[in-house]
């Protein structure tokens, strides 16, 4: 039976009107990620013409009109078509700028005056979100001028959502968790990992629960391994000062290849809420047998090609310490230690200036146990079937199976069942629209739990003290070869 916090979710809904404050508003992912995606949803008519905006910053240059000159520059290089008219009467009902200065208590109470200001002119009732599209440090003084200036109490509601990373080990996480706590109830807080919002990612509770089919392959009497990987071509994009201090460890794998790996390896939750689902995540993680140092491995992109040219390795790139020893590549080997998956390995990938861009889950089957069609000899050797999950760029699904060519003799061969997204539904919508809506609709199902993110840390935390040798690949060929070892167990 469906309860009715369930059905309340099936249904469309209606958008409560609200005042959407962007802190960091004009910082990169303020400019191509969330204005482009509000915009949208505005267009699209999804915001139900309910949602203010109000863009801070430190800025003092900017006033409402200045900004909203800005955004419309913006939004025309992001290839989104815009209508004069539309954008004009959409600003003037729904865009704003406040400079928030230094940041000081003063300054926080003054935004708060400005909040009050524009609810009482646009008779909005007190539901507010703060979305922290702010650097990592300046999360715990802002997270702190919201409370201290009683920004997080509740009249209608408070909810803040705070990008990755979030924390750089154990403890900074417990530190920035226990700091938010002090203010906002874990139900305000919005932890965000932009994967959780791809089309394909959501596809896959979908995939694994509406599909009983799978179901009962889906443990270790079946799947002989799982790789997932999260691969990039490009380098660091002049983002030397954020990466020097992150290294792919933290800036992907224990965030979104761990998420992806929960959302694989997890057991069917009760319903599809927001707790019943993490806390089936937070199991798995609690699960996962502790990562020896021998199972990991890290590399770090030297010169290379990519796409015909030349490219300068990790340790050329501006910015960069020239002995650096920052990881830009990990492979590792973990295990889960529960009823379904003991035994199968899982194998986690992520890489700057890999061959090509790709995000992908392969699920390898065991073999048929005997082949009654070894006797034609190597032509007829049976091959396991993988499953490849596709979220990125050519979202979709890909079963390789074993079939007779024509004719004789007998030969097999292997071949795809496969379904492509945008063959038939289009090109899905940015993250960004999903999770933005989510947080206005007070939906955490895609969110992450603290439980989760301290959970994830505590597994990872130990390898980031590992004195790690690092491996270099050129750039453009793909895993560093020492990788090989992480199967042969
Ligand atoms: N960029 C992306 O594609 C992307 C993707 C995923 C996640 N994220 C995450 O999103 C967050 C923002 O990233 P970003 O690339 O937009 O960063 P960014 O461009 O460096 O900075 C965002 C804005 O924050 C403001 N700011 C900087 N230092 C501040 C401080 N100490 N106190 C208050 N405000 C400060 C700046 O505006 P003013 O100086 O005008 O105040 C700046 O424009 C980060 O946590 C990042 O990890 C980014």
């Amino acid at each position: 039976m469906v309860d009715t916090r369930s059905r309340n979710k099936m249904l469309k809904k209606q958008i409560e009107p609200h005042i959407f404050i962007i802190l960091g508003a004009t910082g990169n992912l303020a400019r191509r990620k969330l204005f482009p995606a509000i915009y949208r949803l505005s267009t699209k008519g999804a915001l139900q013409g309910k949602s203010v905006i109000l863009a801070v910053s430190r800025s003092k240059e900017y006033d409402d009109n200045t900004f909203r000159d800005q955004i419309k520059n913006i939004l025309g290089t992001t290839g989104l078509s815009i209508n004069d008219k539309a954008f004009s009467e959409w600003c003037e009902k729904c865009l704003h700028y406040h400079s928030i200065g230094n940041g000081n208590l003063e300054d926080y109470r003054k935004l708060s005056d400005r909040i009050l200001e524009l609810e009482t002119q646009k008779e909005l009732p007190s539901n507010r979100v703060f979305y922290m599209a702010l650097p990592p440090d300046a999360f715990p003084p802002t997270i702190k001028g919201l409370g201290e200036s009683e920004l997080n109490k509740e009249s209608g509601w408070t909810r803040i959502v705070i990008e990755k990373p979030f924390g750089r080990d154990l403890e900074s996480a417990r530190q920035l968790n226990n700091l938010v706590h002090r203010y906002f109830q874990e139900s305000q807080i919005y932890r965000i990992d932009h994967f959780l919002g791809k089309e394909t990612v959501q596809n896959l509770l979908v995939f694994r629960f509406a599909n009983a089919f799978f179901e009962h392959l889906w443990n270790r009497e079946h799947i002989e391994s799982i790789d997932i990987v999260v691969a990039e071509n490009q380098g660091i994009e002049g983002r030397a000062n954020y990466y020097e201090q992150s290294g792919a460890l933290r800036d992907m794998v224990e965030n979104h290849l761990t998420q992806l790996l929960t959302l694989v390896a997890m057991e069917p939750p009760i319903t599809f809420e927001s707790d019943a689902i993490r806390n089936e995540k937070i199991k798995i993680l609690r699960q996962i047998v502790p990562i020896r140092s021998e199972d990991v491995v890290f590399g770090q992109y030297a010169e290379g090609m990519i796409d015909g040219k030349k490219v300068r390795g990790y340790r050329g790139e501006s910015g960069v310490y020239p002995e650096s020893k920052t990881e830009t590549f990990v492979g590792l080997r973990l295990e889960i230690a529960n009823w379904r998956w003991a035994g199968v390995p899982f194998f986690l990938f992520t890489g700057k200036r890999m061959p090509q861009r790709i995000t992908q889950i392969k699920v390898r089957f065991q073999c048929a146990p005997v082949s009654i069609f070894a006797p034609f000899g190597p032509a007829c050797s049976v091959q396991p079937n993988v499953l490849i999950i596709t979220i990125q760029p050519d979202e979709g699904f890909d079963l390789k199976i074993q079939v007779k060519s024509l004719g004789q003799p007998m030969n097999l061969t292997t071949q795809s069942l496969n379904f492509k997204y945008s063959d038939t539904f289009g090109l899905p919508p940015d993250a960004y629209e999903a999770l933005l809506l989510d947080v206005i609709n007070g939906d955490q199902t895609l969110f992450v739990h603290s439980d989760e993110v301290e959970s994830a840390w505590s597994l990872y935390t130990p390898l980031l003290k590992i004195d790690k040798p690092i491996r270099l690949y050129p750039a453009g060929s793909g895993y560093p070869p020492e990788t090989d070892r992480l199967y042969m167990r």
